[in-house]
Parts: structure tokens; C-alpha cells; sequence
């Protein structure tokens, strides 16, 4: 495993096994699979200078015997077998390294951005950080670093990072509906729950509109429109960081659309921009998204559409703007205890209609 030392205890079993020439293994594996004689999450080892393959099996004997019915030459062995951690829980794997009190606490859930898993852990359960940042790698495929982090804060909405186990990368490439976003977890604003937001957002637009992508971060909904419609998104944020890494995803995706990177605050951009010149308008930054909806919607065309991401309790925030409808309420994303991040989608009513 890579990443340094392992401190949890290695995992293998003492198996029965089936060995055969290396032409039959993957045909063999597929046939015990099938038959539920393959010993679970075990990998199979391969001797390269008898040109065989051990696999271990549940119940030796059955297995010798199918394959013999399909013609397949085997010999019965016993072996010691590495076994994988897939599909096992965290706590499982934890058990026995951990005093039960903390593992009591360990969360239950993490999230992989790329190949970087982030957890969020309590300071005191940081002592233990490099086992269950080795648990977090081996139940996860392809991460190669994982980090504990803070909820986002400052300006710029980052987290603060404490490397677990792995590599001292931050930087990575993930993928959401097959866009590709780069970016650094610590230097810009990412958060993968929202992977189905974006993507519903860019199915709403059609070809030719132009699109304003308030506070966008790495510009994940930018990408996910301009990658399936021709519209032109004006992606605004003031982290400079947030912008390089927005060229970065441009360059790496097959774009319809145009996407107009700019880095300056919300505010003066506004200022900057004509009324009434965009189709739609992104506005993210939840807890002062509200105090832009009135100028944002002026830039918009009559029947101009803005999702604004607000933050509510069990109740969704109320939006007292004039000149608009409210079309839609939903419930992105859990923020804090009782506190949720709220989708709302308004539609520009102007006077004459
Ligand atoms: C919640 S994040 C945006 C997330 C992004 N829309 C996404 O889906 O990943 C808020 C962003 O607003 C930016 N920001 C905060 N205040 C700003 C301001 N006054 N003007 C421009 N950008 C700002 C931060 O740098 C951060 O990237």
C-alpha cells in the first residue's frame, strides 16, 4: 500500500486453493465467481516460474471438481492470501487499532475528490488520523492521499487540511457526469455533494444563452453547461486560484460552449455589466447569496431565470425581492446541524407582461 508505513494490521488468510496454468486463470475466476466457490475479497497469487496461479476457494474439493467437469487441470493447494478491504466498513477495519470510545467516533462517511479522500475529523481523534486515513485508503479505490479538513472558511470558502496518510498532494482532477474539474482542496472552494446540482443546473440550459456563474469557484457549473450546450458563461470569483485552475478544466474538456473566466469580486462586476444582458444567472454563495438577488436579477433579460443558493433552517430562507417569481424550493445540501443549503429558483417578471 502506498503512503508510508501501515499501521493497521495487515489483513490475510490461510486458504484452500485451486492451482492452474496461468492461460486458464481469468476463465477460472469468472467460473468460481459464478458458482460462489471464489473466497471473497482474496487476491489470487501468480508463480511466474511454474507459470501457474494459486486461487483460493471456499470448499477445495468442489472447486477441483468443477473443473474438472470443464476439462481444466487444477491441483488442490493451501496458501496464505492477501485479503482486500473493499466493501468493508470503516469501523471493521478499525476494530482492535482504535480504543472503543474513539472508534465510536469516527465518522461514517468521507468524501473522494479525485484521487483525495477529505474526512472530517474532531481534534481529538486527530491522534489516530493515520489509521483511519490508512482505513479510508484501503476501502476506497485509487485514493492516494487523504486529508482530515475544516468546514469551508474565509473569503475565499477553503478548507483547512491535516494530511492523514499519503501523499502531500493537493492538487487533483475530478470527475462529475464525466466533466472534468481541476483544482487544489487547498487553495479553492470544492465541495463533490454538489455533483448532481450542476449537472441539473446545465440540463435547464438551452443553446445560445448567456449565462452568469456568480461566485463559481472552480466553475463546475460553467463546465457542465458550456460542455453540452452553446452558451456563453461569465464565471466570476475573486480567488485568483479559483481562475487557474478554471483555465486548467477548460483546456481539459471538449467545450460547446464558451466559458469567460473572470477574477474580480461580485460586486464590482455587477457594477461593470449592463442590465438586462444575461439569460440566467448562478448565484452561490450561501450564507449572503440573498443580499445580491435584487441587482443580479436587473442584469437579467425579462423571463431571465436565477438559481440562489441560500442558507435555511428546517424552513426554506424567504427571498422579499419585487420583479420576480419564485418557481422552485429544494434542499440542496446539509450545512450544519438543522442547517441546510436551499435551492431557490426565481424567474424575472417585468412590468408590461
Ligand atoms: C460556495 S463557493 C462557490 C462554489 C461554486 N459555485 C461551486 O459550485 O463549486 C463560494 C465562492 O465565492 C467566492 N467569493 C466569496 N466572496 C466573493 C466575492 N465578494 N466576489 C467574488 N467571489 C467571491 C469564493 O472564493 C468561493 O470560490
Amino acid at each position: 500500500m502506498r503512503g508510508g508505513d501501515a499501521v493497521l494490521p495487515e489483513t490475510s488468510v490461510v486458504a484452500e486453493c485451486v492451482e492452474v496454468e496461468r492461460v486458464f486463470a481469468k476463465r477460472v475466476i469468472e467460473v468460481l465467481r459464478g458458482s460462489g466457490l471464489l473466497l471473497p475479497r482474496s487476491r489470487a497469487k501468480s508463480n511466474r516460474v511454474r507459470g501457474t496461479v494459486r486461487i483460493p476457494v471456499a470448499a477445495g474439493s468442489a472447486a477441483a471438481e468443477l473443473l474438472e467437469t470443464l476439462g481444466i487441470p487444477s491441483e488442490l493447494c493451501a496458501d496464505t492470501f492477501e485479503v482486500g478491504s473493499r466493501g468493508l466498513r470503516l469501523v471493521d477495519l478499525l476494530r482492535g487499532s482504535l480504543p472503543d470510545e474513539a472508534l465510536s467516533r469516527v465518522p461514517r462517511s468521507y468524501q473522494v475528490v479525485g484521487n483525495i479522500a477529505l474526512v472530517h475529523l474532531p481534534e481529538d481523534l486527530l491522534e489516530h488520523g493515520p489509521a483511519i486515513g490508512e482505513a479510508i485508503a484501503r476501502v476506497s479505490a485509487g485514493v492516494r492521499a487523504v486529508y482530515s479538513s475544516t468546514s469551508t472558511e474565509g473569503e475565499f470558502r477553503v478548507r483547512r487540511l491535516v494530511r492523514l496518510w499519503g501523499e502531500d498532494a493537493t492538487e487533483t482532477v475530478h470527475t462529475e457526469h464525466g466533466v472534468r474539474i481541476a483544482l487544489d482542496i487547498g487553495k479553492v472552494y470544492f465541495n463533490p455533494t454538489l455533483s448532481y446540482e450542476h449537472w441539473r443546473v446545465s440540463e435547464e440550459v438551452v443553446d445560445g444563452e448567456r449565462v452568469l456563474d456568480l461566485f463559481s469557484g472552480v466553475g463546475p457549473f460553467s463546465l457542465h453547461i458550456a460542455s453540452k450546450r452553446e452558451a456563453t458563461c461569465f464565471a466570476v470569483d475573486s480567488n485568483p486560484w479559483a481562475v487557474v485552475y478554471m483555465l486548467r478544466s477548460i483546456a481539459l474538456n471538449r467545450l460547446r460552449g464558451r466559458i469567460v473566466p473572470v477574477l474580480s469580486s461580485v460586486e464590482e462586476f455587477l457594477e461593470a455589466v449592463g442590465e438586462g444582458s444575461f439569460t440566467r444567472a448562478i448565484v452561490d454563495l450561501p450564507h449572503r447569496s440573498l443580499e445580491y438577488v435584487d441587482s443580479v436579477l436587473g442584469k437579467l433579460v425579462c423571463g431571465g431565470v436565477v438559481h440562489v443558493y441560500a442558507l435555511g433552517g428546517e424552513e426554506p430562507p424567504t427571498v422579499a425581492v419585487g420583479g420576480a417569481r419564485l418557481v422552485e424550493t429544494r434542499r440542496v445540501l446539509d450545512y450544519a446541524p438543522r442547517k441546510y443549503v436551499y435551492g431557490l429558483k426565481l424567474v424575472r417578471v417585468c412590468p408590461e407582461e
